[in-house]
């Protein structure tokens, strides 16, 4: 019996030895295998105890229990002394930089091609001195319709076109048809000139804008946009010379602007406005054959525009004796003819295939 006692009490003087001496977590956990596993010396050195007689078990027993927890702690405080030297090791080495890039997952995305075109029009009018005015989409039908001069009875208003607000949905608070969803930007003029309430008013106002079609070359819901200059003196020269430097910045320097006679309710004159066609360069031909996107005329149509009519003016509270001029186009009809896209319905299909080239 000494003899298992004394092995007992130099197991524990060898742990306390190597456990000191480990070097790592791996060496701890190969002594806690060596030392307490089920095949490891502590059960070795107490398959001894069935040979003691009965009376010295117990307290051969309390000796074990006592090495084994001995054991235990030691390997415990070993495992805790590694932990902080690793600790104590990174925070005395070179600092950790939490600046450094992620690791990239999925490639970087773009802004789409509606958005990109709609920038650069900004843009391009920016350098003229516009600034950039917006208007709700859910709009009431005064400005929508009345303030711009389009009578009840005008083709425009018509269920058609035009996606009205259900009354029963806003409470009853509006009488029935007096809410839509806009179906130009062309309201914002007024909402512009109230607004700033005296002249100038030099704004551009891209949004999107709602009407009940679909095909080759409508959707229900398109981009516009819209642009308006009041001051003292404004002249239809002023909106040919505006527009022009326009065409030839987004469409490229040799780009040539025609205007003809035309009718819209909120100006007076009016005209609509021909670009020379960005695709065949105005000849009507391209590689021999006749340019599909001008019909072989050169011109493409591109935007409505005139001088804004007195009564607009006055709607938008306007000083008598200004004038100004407005004009309004199409997001996508100019994304189409400056990115070579023939079908518009790809602008909203979102295929990545698609938007991936811009
Ligand atoms: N609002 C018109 C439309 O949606 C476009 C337009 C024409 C706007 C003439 C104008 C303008 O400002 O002067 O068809």
């Amino acid at each position: 019996m000494p003899d298992l006692l004394s092995q007992l009490e130099e197991l524990a003087a060898a742990a306390r030895r190597e456990v000191a001496a480990a070097a790592d977590e791996r060496a701890l956990e190969e002594l806690r295998v060596r030392l307490l596993g089920k095949k490891g010396e502590l059960s070795a050195a107490l398959r001894g105890m069935g040979q003691l007689p009965a009376e010295e078990r117990p307290r051969v027993g309390e000796v074990a229990n006592r090495v084994r927890d001995q054991i235990e702690t030691l390997l415990a405080e070993g495992r805790a002394r590694l932990a902080k030297a690793k600790l104590d090791a990174e925070l005395s080495g070179p600092p950790l930089d939490p600046t450094p890039p992620g690791r990239q997952l999925l490639p970087r995305g773009h802004r789409h091609p509606i958005t990109l075109a709609a920038e650069e029009i900004a843009a391009i009018f920016g350098r003229l001195g516009y600034e950039v005015a917006s208007g709700p989409e859910i709009e009431l039908d005064w400005y929508n319709f009345e303030a711009l001069r389009i009578a009840a009875d005008h083709p425009a208003r018509d269920m058609q076109d035009t996606f009205y607000v259900d009354s029963k949905t806003l409470g009853g608070a509006q009488p029935p048809r007096s809410v839509v969803l806009r179906t130009h930007t062309s309201p914002v003029q007024i909402r512009a000139m109230k607004r700033r309430a005296k002249p100038p008013v030099r704004v551009i106002c891209p949004g999107r804008v709602y009407r009940s079609d679909y095909d080759q070359t409508h959707s229900p819901m398109f981009h516009q946009v819209e642009g308006l200059c009041v001051d003292e003196g404004i002249t239809f020269a002023d909106l040919k010379g505006t527009l022009a430097a326009f065409a030839r910045a987004f469409f490229g320097p040799g780009t040539k602007t025609r205007f003809r006679p035309s009718y819209f309710p909120f100006v007076e004159p009016g005209a609509e406005v021909d670009v020379s066609c960005s695709i065949c360069g105005g000849t009507g031909r391209k590689d021999g054959k006749r340019c599909g996107t001008c019909k072989e005329t050169g011109w493409l149509e591109v935007l409505g525009a005139g001088m804004v009519h007195p009564e607009v003016l006055e709607n938008g509270g306007m000083p008598k004796g200004v004038t100004g001029f407005a004009f309004g186009f199409g997001v996508e009809r100019m994304a189409m003819l400056r990115y070579r896209v023939d079908d518009l319905r790809l602008f909203f299909e979102n295929d990545l295939r698609f938007l991936g080239q811009f």
